[in-house]
């Protein structure tokens, strides 16, 4: 048996408010256990998007009934909301700022650079950012980082580029972090027509699936690599396979066995994985320590994915049928058991707000 801490996931879409169909705080919180994940971050492009004191109001009070491990909720930049100093009180209550530069799922979008240039400037120095910028928008996002001598967290790198460009803006001191999610690292974009099944939606997801060129240079830059995040986006397998899908594939209960597999065919070290799903999004996000909170792992059992197994509400999984080998036996949450064996065992609103 191995032990873990709390994993922490620093980037997930929850779904609450506006498509609670797809997920809701109690069953993504839930899924988040089965991972062995006690903390989760909420992405604020829901309907309506979390981008005030109002709405962020909102989403906190729907999380304190229903969620199941502790949570936090970012606020979204958009084109009128730069005004942080005004709102003190909601970037203090939130987990972060996140700045979609590219487009992707919802209507949060900062089209044009006139307009980060003030959320750079008053959004408070001592929390995060959190930037959705891929490839020349990314090098943008760095720049600012830069410019304002702050602190930007890169979602979900996927290309060899962006890796790179990551790598030498660290070496210049530039206070740049980064994470990637599974789905960048076991998936290229040569493995859509088998997780597809005849329904090419599933494989849409933002950033793309890239080369196995770009898969192998973050395996072998995993030292620039800060944290690993699900980014679970879970749209229903109907949205999925309809005519119009979207981008999105969920992760929480898929993560850790992944990555334990990668282990156990030597591809990662525990230290690394307790670095990159604990130590660092606790520095990076100021996250509380949750005393009495720890993982059990059967890190020899071998089991096949199965979406039917899953608490998530989206009933599909890309990596549906996969063999691997480590499951997550037990969850203690300050000083609970919290699942185990299969089954959550802390009722809806047991979860707190990292902030408080
Ligand atoms: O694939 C994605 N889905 N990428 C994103 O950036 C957003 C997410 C979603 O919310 O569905
Ligand atoms: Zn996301």
């Amino acid at each position: 048996m191995l032990k873990l801490p709390g994993l922490i996931d620093p980037h997930v879409h929850l779904r609450e408010p506006g498509a609670t169909h797809k997920e809701d705080f109690d069953s993504g919180t839930s899924a988040a256990l089965a991972g062995g994940i006690t903390t989760v971050l909420a992405m604020p492009n829901t309907k309506p998007p979390i981008f005030d004191a109002d709405t962020l109001d909102l989403a906190l009070t729907t999380a304190k009934q229903k969620a199941r491990c502790d949570y936090g909720q970012y606020l979204g930049a958009g084109p009128d909301n730069s005004n942080w100093q005004r709102n003190a009180s909601a970037s203090a209550r939130s987990a972060g700022l996140k700045m979609y530069l590219d487009s992707t799922f919802g209507e949060l979008r900062l089209d044009d650079m006139t307009l980060w240039q003030p959320h750079f400037e008053n959004w408070p120095k001592s929390m995060p950012i959190v930037a959705h910028s891929e490839s020349r928008s990314m090098a943008a996002a760095i720049l600012f980082a830069a410019m304002h001598d702050r602190p930007v967290h890169i979602a979900h790198i996927s290309l060899k580029e962006e890796v790179l460009l990551i790598k030498a803006a660290k070496e210049r001191g530039i206070k740049v972090t980064c994470e990637v999610c599974p789905h960048h690292l076991f998936l290229s974009k040569e493995d859509i027509p088998a997780i597809s099944h005849g329904h090419p939606g599933r494989g849409e997801v933002r950033p793309r699936l890239a080369t196995p060129q770009d898969v192998d240079s973050l395996w072998k830059n995993l030292d620039v690599i800060d944290c690993f995040a699900t980014d679970h986006a879970p749209h229903t397998i109907e949205e999925k396979d309809s005519e119009n899908p979207p981008p999105g594939f969920p992760g929480l209960e898929t993560i850790l066995p992944l990555l334990l597999t990668a282990v156990s065919e030597s591809r990662l070290t525990i230290p690394d994985l307790i670095a990159k799903m604990y130590t660092n999004p606790k520095r990076i996000f100021n996250l509380p320590d949750q005393p009495e909170t720890w993982v059990e792992v059967d890190e020899n059992e071998t089991y096949e994915i199965k979406a039917a197994e899953q608490f998530t509400r989206c009933n599909w999984t890309p990596f549906e049928g996969w063999k691997v080998k480590g499951r997550v036996r037990k969850v203690v949450l300050r000083g609970r058991t919290a699942f185990e064996d299969g089954t959550v065992q802390v009722e809806a609103g047991y979860g707190q707000n990292v902030r408080g």
